[in-house]
Formats: C-alpha cells, sequence, structure tokens
C-alpha cells in the first residue's frame, strides 16, 4: 500500500508541474536505489543495462541530437496516449455540459484550470441547483487517447464513501469518455462491446452497467501498462505471469524464476514480483516515447560516440537470455516484439474470431503472428514507427500496398495483380481481400492483421466474414465457394452445421443473414460493410432495426450505418442512442416508416 502514496504524491506534484509547463512530458526521477551499471561509459557485457530506471533519460534528451525523430513523434499518437489534463490536452466538452442517462445526470466542467465531473442522483437536480442532489464530484488527473475517444483518469474529490477510502486517492477511469468522433459525452458501455455485452437494462428496469457506480480498479492497475513508458524491468518481472506479453520477447529460453527473482532482488523490488500494480512514481513519461521502443538510453545520450542504443533489453542478469544485439534491428523477431510489448490487448476476447483475427482492435501483434507471411512479415515493413499513420478506414496508402508486392514480386505488375485476383485492383485491392475489415474500431471497421485467403477452411467453413461476401454482400455463401474454385482453383467445402443459417444450399444472401447474425460481433461488422457498400440503401430498413437492440454498442454501431447511408446525422428527434427504451422504440418505429418509403 505504501508504495501506492508515494507513486500518488508524485503524480500529483507533476501534474501540478505539467499545468504550469503544458506538456504531458517529465520524468518523475530521484531514484536513488539500485544497480549503478548504466553509468558506465562503454557498452561493457558485464555492466551495461538499459532497463533500469536509471537507465531512462526521457525524449527531451534524445531530441536535442535527433530532432528530425523528435518532432515526428510528437506528432504520433503514440507521444499523446496518456496526458496529464490541461488546456492542449483535454479534448471533452468541459464547459458546464452535461449528459443525461437513465433518469441521472454527470456535469462536465472546468474551474482553474482544472476539469471536473459532477454525477447528480436525479437528472432534474442540476437545473435547479440543487447541491444536495449532488452525489459526487471527481477531478480530472490524466487523458487517455487522442484520437477517436478520450478517456479520462481523475481521484474523487467529494462522495458518500468515508474519507480515507481508496477513491479519494487513488487514480480510476471514469465511466463516462469523450467520443471524439461523435462529438459528445457517453457511458462506455456505448464503446466497448467486449466488457459490455447483454442488455443495457435488466428485467427489473434497472442498468447493468451503472456508469455512475465508480470503477474502484485503479489505472495503474490495467490501463496503464499499454498507454505509458516505464523501465522494461517493471515488464519483465511479469515474464512468466499471465501478464507475460508485456515482455514482447518471449521467455524462453534462458528465463527461470530465479532469473525474475535475482533481477529484483538486486533493487530490493520483491513486492513487485506479486503485485499487479505498476509503480507510477517510475513512469519515464505520461504516454509512448522513445524510450518504449528504444529501452533506456541514457549511456548513448550522454556519449553517442562510443555507445549505440540496442535494440534488445539488456542487462547482465538477463545476459543468458537477451537476444544477440548485433544486427538486432533488422530482425523481425526483435522488432515485432517491440510493438508486441503493447499491441496485444484482448488476446483471450470471447468475440475474437476462429480465424484468429481480432474482434476489437489493439491486439495487432497476436493477428499478424497467426497469418500468412508471418515467418518475415515486421510492423514496420508498413508502419514507420516515427511516423503518425492514416486514420482507420482511410483509402489504402500506397505504402500499405506496395509492402505486400516488394515481397510478392511476382503480383507487382498490374497485369499480373489483375490476373491473380481477377479484379481491377481499384475495385478490390491486396488489402480488401487478403485484410478484411473485420475488426471493431473506434470508428470504423479496421482490417485484420492476420493476412489471410478467402479459401482457408478456418475462414469460409466457419462461417464467420469473409472477404469477398464482405463487398458481395448480395451473394451467397455457395456462390463464394464455387467462385473461388472456378477463379482459384480452391474447392472448399461448407459444413452442414452453417445449413440452419446459411439456407439449405448454402443459398440465402449472406449479407442478410450476417445482419440477423445472433452473434453481435457479425451483425456490427455486416452494418459496418453495407455503409462502404452500394448495396447500403437497400439493407437500410433492417440496419434501423437494429437501432432498437437492446445492447448499447449494437445500437450506436448501426447508428453509425444509418448515418453513413443517409449522408447525415441523425437529430435527438430523430433518435436519442442514450434515451428511455420506449423513447427509442417509438423513434425506431417512424425511422422505419420513413425509410421503407423512400
Ligand atoms: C548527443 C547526441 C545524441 C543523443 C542525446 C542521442 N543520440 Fe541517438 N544517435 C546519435 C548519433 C550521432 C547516432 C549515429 C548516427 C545516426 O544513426 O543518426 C545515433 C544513433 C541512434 C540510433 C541508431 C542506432 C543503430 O543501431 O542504428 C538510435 C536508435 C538512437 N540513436 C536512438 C536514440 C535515443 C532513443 C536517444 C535518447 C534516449 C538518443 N538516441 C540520444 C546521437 C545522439
Ligand atoms: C495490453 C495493452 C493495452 C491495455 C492493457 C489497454 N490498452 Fe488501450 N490501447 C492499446 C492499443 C495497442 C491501442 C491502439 C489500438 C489501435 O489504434 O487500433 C489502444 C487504444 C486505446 C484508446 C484509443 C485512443 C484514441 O486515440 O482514440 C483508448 C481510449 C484506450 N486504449 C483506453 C484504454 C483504457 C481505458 C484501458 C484500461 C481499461 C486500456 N486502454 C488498456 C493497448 C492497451
Ligand atoms: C514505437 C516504437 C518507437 C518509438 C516510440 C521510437 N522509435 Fe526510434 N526506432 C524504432 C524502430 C523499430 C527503429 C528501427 C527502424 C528500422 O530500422 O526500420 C527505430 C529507429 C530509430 C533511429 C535510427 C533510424 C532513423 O530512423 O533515424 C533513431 C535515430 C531513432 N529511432 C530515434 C528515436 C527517437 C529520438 C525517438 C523518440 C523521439 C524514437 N526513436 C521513438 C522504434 C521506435
Ligand atoms: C508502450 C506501448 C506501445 C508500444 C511499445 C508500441 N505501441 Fe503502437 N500504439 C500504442 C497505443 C496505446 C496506441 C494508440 C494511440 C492512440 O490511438 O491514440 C498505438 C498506436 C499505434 C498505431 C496507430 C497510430 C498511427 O498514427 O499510426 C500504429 C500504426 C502503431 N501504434 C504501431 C506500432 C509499432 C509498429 C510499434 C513497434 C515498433 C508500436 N506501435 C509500439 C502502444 C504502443
Ligand atoms: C516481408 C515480406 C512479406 C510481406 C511484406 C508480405 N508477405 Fe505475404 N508472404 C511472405 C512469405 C515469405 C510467405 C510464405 C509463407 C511464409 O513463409 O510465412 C507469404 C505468404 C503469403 C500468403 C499465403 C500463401 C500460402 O499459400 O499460404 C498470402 C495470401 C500473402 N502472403 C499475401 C500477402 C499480402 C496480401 C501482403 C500485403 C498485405 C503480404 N503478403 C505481405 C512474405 C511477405
Ligand atoms: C479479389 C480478391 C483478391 C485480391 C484483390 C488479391 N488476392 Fe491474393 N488471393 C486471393 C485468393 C482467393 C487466394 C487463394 C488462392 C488459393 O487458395 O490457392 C489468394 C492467394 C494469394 C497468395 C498465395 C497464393 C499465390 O498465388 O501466391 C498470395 C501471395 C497473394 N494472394 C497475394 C496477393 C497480393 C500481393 C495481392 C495484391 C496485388 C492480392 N493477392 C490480391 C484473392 C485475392
Ligand atoms: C502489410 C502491411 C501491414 C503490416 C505488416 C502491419 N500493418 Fe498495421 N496497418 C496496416 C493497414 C493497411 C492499416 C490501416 C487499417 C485500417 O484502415 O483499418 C493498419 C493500421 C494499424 C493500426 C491503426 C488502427 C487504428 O485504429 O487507427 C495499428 C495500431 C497497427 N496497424 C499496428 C500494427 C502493428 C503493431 C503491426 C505489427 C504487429 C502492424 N500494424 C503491421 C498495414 C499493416
Ligand atoms: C472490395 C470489394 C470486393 C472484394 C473484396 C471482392 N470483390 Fe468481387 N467484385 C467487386 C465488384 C465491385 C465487382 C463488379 C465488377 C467490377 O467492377 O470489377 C466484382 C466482381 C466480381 C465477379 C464478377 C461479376 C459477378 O458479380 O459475377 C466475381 C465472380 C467476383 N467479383 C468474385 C469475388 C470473389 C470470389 C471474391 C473473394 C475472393 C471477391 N469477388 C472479392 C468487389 C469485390
Amino acid at each position: 500500500m505504501r508504495s501506492t502514496y508515494k507513486s500518488l504524491a508524485c503524480v500529483l506534484m507533476i501534474a501540478s508541474a505539467v499545468a504550469v509547463l503544458a506538456t504531458g512530458l517529465l520524468s518523475c526521477a530521484g531514484r536513488t536505489t539500485g544497480s549503478q551499471a548504466g553509468a558506465t561509459s562503454t557498452q561493457d557485457d558485464a555492466t551495461y543495462s538499459n532497463v533500469r530506471a536509471e537507465d531512462y533519460v526521457g525524449p527531451q534528451a534524445c531530441g536535442k541530437c535527433h530532432s528530425n525523430n523528435y518532432k515526428k513523434w510528437r506528432r504520433h499518437p503514440h507521444s499523446r496516449m496518456n496526458m496529464f489534463a490541461n488546456g492542449s490536452s483535454v479534448l471533452g466538452d468541459f464547459s458546464g455540459v452535461s449528459i443525461e442517462y437513465a433518469g441521472r445526470r454527470a456535469v462536465f466542467r472546468k474551474a482553474d484550470g482544472q476539469y471536473f465531473v459532477d454525477y447528480y442522483r436525479t437528472a432534474e437536480a442540476y437545473q435547479t441547483a440543487e447541491e444536495d442532489d449532488k452525489e459526487r464530484t471527481f477531478r480530472v488527473i490524466r487523458t487517455v487517447g487522442s484520437r477517436y475517444e478520450q478517456d479520462y483518469v481523475a481521484v474523487q474529490i467529494e462522495g458518500p464513501e468515508p474519507a480515507g477510502h481508496p477513491l479519494y486517492v487513488e487514480e480510476t477511469r471514469l465511466r463516462f469518455a469523450w467520443s471524439i468522433v461523435a462529438g459528445r459525452w457517453l457511458p462506455q458501455s456505448y464503446l466497448e462491446p467486449t466488457e459490455y455485452p447483454g442488455s443495457e437494462y435488466l428485467e427489473d428496469g434497472s442498468l447493468r452497467y451503472d456508469p455512475f457506480e465508480p470503477d474502484e480498479l485503479p489505472f495503474n492497475e490495467r490501463c496503464a501498462r499499454c498507454h505509458n513508458t516505464y523501465p522494461y524491468d517493471l515488464r519483465f518481472y511479469k515474464i512468466l505471469t499471465e501478464f507475460g506479453r508485456l515482455s514482447g520477447f518471449p521467455p524462453f529460453p534462458g528465463v527461470s524464476p530465479k532469473t525474475v527473482r535475482d533481477l529484483a532482488q538486486e533493487t530490493d523490488d520483491e513486492a513487485l514480483l506479486t503485485s499487479v500494480r505498476l509503480p507510477m512514481d517510475r513512469f519515464v513519461t505520461a504516454g509512448i516515447s522513445c524510450e518504449s521502443c528504444h529501452f533506456g538510453g541514457r549511456e548513448h545520450a550522454e556519449d553517442a560516440r562510443s555507445t549505440m542504443p540496442r535494440f534488445v533489453p539488456t542487462h547482465p542478469l538477463l545476459a543468458k537470455w537477451t537476444p544477440p544485439h548485433e544486427g538486432a534491428r533488422e530482425r523481425k523477431e526483435v522488432v515485432n516484439a517491440l510493438c508486441l510489448q503493447c499491441h496485444h490487448s484482448g488476446e483471450a476476447a470471447q468475440d475474437n474470431w476462429p480465424d484468429g483475427s481480432a474482434g476489437v482492435n489493439s491486439m495487432e501483434s497476436i493477428e499478424m503472428e497467426s497469418g500468412a507471411c508471418a515467418s518475415v512479415i515486421k510492423c514496420t515493413d508498413c508502419h514507420n514507427p516515427h511516423e503518425a499513420g492514416q486514420w482507420a478506414g482511410a483509402p489504402d496508402s500506397k505504402e500499405h500496398l506496395q509492402a505486400c508486392v516488394d515481397c510478392h514480386a511476382e503480383k507487382a505488375s498490374a497485369d499480373a495483380a489483375e490476373a491473380h485476383s481477377l479484379h481491377d485492383m481499384d475495385t478490390a485491392s491486396c488489402l480488401d481481400c487478403h485484410m478484411p475489415r473485420i475488426v471493431q474500431g473506434f470508428e470504423t471497421y479496421n482490417r485484420s492483421h492476420r493476412i489471410s485467403m478467402p479459401t482457408e477452411r478456418r475462414v469460409l467453413a466457419t462461417g464467420m466474414p469473409n472477404a469477398c461476401n464482405l463487398c458481395h454482400l448480395n451473394e451467397s455463401l455457395a456462390w463464394t465457394r464455387d467462385e473461388l474454385e472456378a477463379g482459384w482453383g480452391k474447392k472448399v467445402s461448407l459444413p452442414g452445421a452453417l445449413r440452419s443459417l446459411y439456407g439449405d444450399e448454402f443459398g440465402r444472401s449472406v449479407g442478410r443473414v450476417w445482419l440477423e447474425h445472433p452473434q453481435a460481433s457479425v451483425r456490427t461488422v455486416a452494418v459496418g460493410a453495407y455503409a462502404r457498400s452500394s448495396l447500403g440503401e437497400r439493407a437500410l430498413p433492417s440496419i434501423v432495426q437494429g437501432l432498437g437492440d437492446a445492447n448499447a454498442y449494437v445500437r450506436g454501431r448501426h447508428l453509425m450505418g444509418v448515418e453513413a447511408i443517409i449522408g447525415r446525422s441523425l437529430t435527438r428527434g430523430d433518435y436519442d442512442l442514450t434515451g428511455a427504451p420506449e423513447v427509442r422504440a417509438a423513434q425506431v418505429r417512424g425511422l422505419l416508416e420513413r425509410f421503407t418509403r423512400r
């Protein structure tokens, strides 16, 4: 417990310092215990370390010499992933606006340069200035995210719990988030599918997931792990546990429980071996900075002439395990391990697809490793690690398309590509058939990072959304099977178990089957596909029906689909996404009438 308070003090200190500096970056230095291995000036394997807190210098130090990489990184979402709340980081509307939800109200306001959220017991109380009806107030400490959605990490400053309750000292995530895309406040259950399954309301009319009930899971127990820069030893301590992916590099060969213990003992860190909380006083930066990928670079930053940073974690006690550092930068195992440290979220989620693709984004590294090309492909074949990328859902970038044919050179010419794909490249690209849009992203459907083939049994024969029918929504599964055989000479047999959904001869229009599918993620992926398709208009009545879905997230996705197809936003009067069920049901009937008449 004590270490939590210590870290909190440090965090608060940073929060106020940052408000002055208006920057999200600052290290909480001052740790003096532990190995001084990083202090030597030549890379002597007997002493060199890049994994301890004192081996890290923070991005400004790197930027002194690498100004170009530094400037690019400042524009990359990595650098803005977690920030202290201030005028330049907060994107949500804190001008005193509120959201009314399930008869209650949350108010978002600003005072003296700080950001507050109040919860009221009734929706009316706020207007009538009934302070008695205020139940809780939170002060926002950090932001999470800057592109599609911004979450807030806060401490409670007023509430019904007695003084000394953890909510007053620990930072936890608020259950309302700002949807940057929609420009509105929403409860988390509207934004995240995996953690909020089932109906929004229970049979007795109460909420299944009440956003006014504070989330007591501290920020540093979970979210902080993949969004911040902290010394690699803290990742290594978890290497043999269920959180082992945080280490990026696999434990074997060479890591035994003794290796882990020895490393922890050297700095009196044994308590951290069993703690699931990260000591926030050791964070190098809020957000993802150079040393999340480059490891502690102190020695190099102090003497760049004689020492280069290493692309593998290094410490004398890890000598039996560390992969060789010579040529590490070129090796796919090493580069992919750097990204895997964080891009593995949701690996065990229920709604992942049977072929190994993600149901929800953030596990790109796991997907890629289970796909074709895995023996050679690197994240950096398509993504420059310093350069901000495109918006998910944007048209294919030239670089991404080029990456495929850099390796599959026999398909590089337009003629060869068309001969292979039987489509004009502008109609269907390599990515459309091999990285289909089946991953639920924050505002759209992201491409699976599992490079796959529509002919794979794990794809077509499982009935999961396949690349061909994501465009050919009105065709049947039998059509796809036959066209794959006619065009590519591959016969895939469809199992009888699929007949109950896809029709006796697998003859039903696949898009319709998906829109009515018992699995929610199949329905929402289909909505996304119709929204991109010229067939969307015809499917509008079915998609409008989905606005009546009992699950909040599923409804939100249908709303995005309807708005994309009709080309404009619906007003609250047309459809109130967070409104009372009776109100919504009547609105859906009204919309159905309108759209069936069209
Ligand atoms: C005093 C100036 C200086 C500082 C500070 C500095 N570097 Fe460097 N860095 C260099 C020079 C010089 C090179 C070699 C030429 C080049 O590749 O740009 C280099 C090379 C590199 C390389 C390429 C290594 C390779 O194997 O090809 C990386 C990665 C790197 N630096 C990262 C960092 C990081 C991360 C930091 C901060 C922790 C940092 N540098 C701080 C001067 C500096
Ligand atoms: C295992 C690593 C991991 C954990 C743990 C994790 N995230 Fe993330 N998060 C990611 C990755 C990777 C992305 C980027 C995904 C993408 O762009 O497709 C991301 C993206 C996000 C975004 C979108 C940011 C934007 O700019 O729109 C938000 C918001 C977010 N995470 C919130 C959270 C919260 C809240 C928690 C804790 C409940 C959490 N994450 C836990 C890895 C993680
Ligand atoms: C998301 C991970 C990541 C982050 C964050 C990151 N780098 Fe890199 N960096 C890499 C990888 C991977 C390479 C090797 C790229 C290659 O060889 O294709 C690299 C290469 C480099 C190089 C040598 C080649 C070049 O592009 O100049 C330098 C210098 C460098 N990084 C400096 C920095 C600095 C300074 C920062 C912070 C301002 C930073 N990096 C942030 C992953 C990262
Ligand atoms: C310390 C954790 C961490 C590491 C290490 C990391 N990422 Fe990320 N990455 C994230 C999070 C979190 C986001 C979400 C940022 C957001 O959406 O605001 C993200 C976003 C991205 C994005 C989407 C944003 C854009 O502008 O393109 C790409 C691409 C990406 N990362 C690639 C990589 C690659 C490649 C590597 C390895 C070289 C890597 N990441 C290493 C956590 C990490
Ligand atoms: C770095 C090189 C590289 C890149 C980039 C690459 N591939 Fe591959 N790909 C390979 C290799 C090598 C194989 C052979 C299987 C293996 O060894 O993993 C392969 C296998 C495949 C296969 C499966 C072949 C089979 O019969 O199982 C498909 C499909 C494929 N790649 C498509 C693509 C597409 C589409 C892209 C771009 C999105 C792409 N590849 C990018 C190297 C690459
Ligand atoms: C219209 C869909 C479609 C498009 C577009 C497409 N492919 Fe394919 N691709 C397929 C199908 C179907 C197979 C499976 C063939 C099989 O199972 O033998 C395949 C197989 C492959 C294979 C493995 C077999 C082989 O022919 O080598 C590679 C590699 C590949 N594609 C790469 C690419 C690249 C690179 C592009 C872009 C230039 C591309 N594909 C565009 C449908 C497509
Ligand atoms: C063959 C090219 C290719 C490779 C290799 C690749 N990506 Fe991507 N990546 C893409 C494409 C294309 C997109 C855009 C997808 C979209 O529009 O949804 C993307 C998007 C992303 C995003 C952003 C999603 C968002 O929400 O904005 C992240 C994060 C990401 N990739 C991470 C990774 C990581 C980590 C690796 C390595 C494990 C990797 N990628 C390897 C092609 C690639
Ligand atoms: C990105 C969307 C897209 C994907 C993915 C796609 N197609 Fe197509 N396909 C089209 C369009 C659009 C046409 C209409 C003709 C044209 O403009 O080329 C077409 C035409 C066809 C045709 C000939 C015309 C017809 O309708 O009879 C066949 C057969 C076909 N596609 C089969 C497939 C198969 C099989 C796959 C999967 C391997 C596939 N397509 C993947 C968009 C796509």
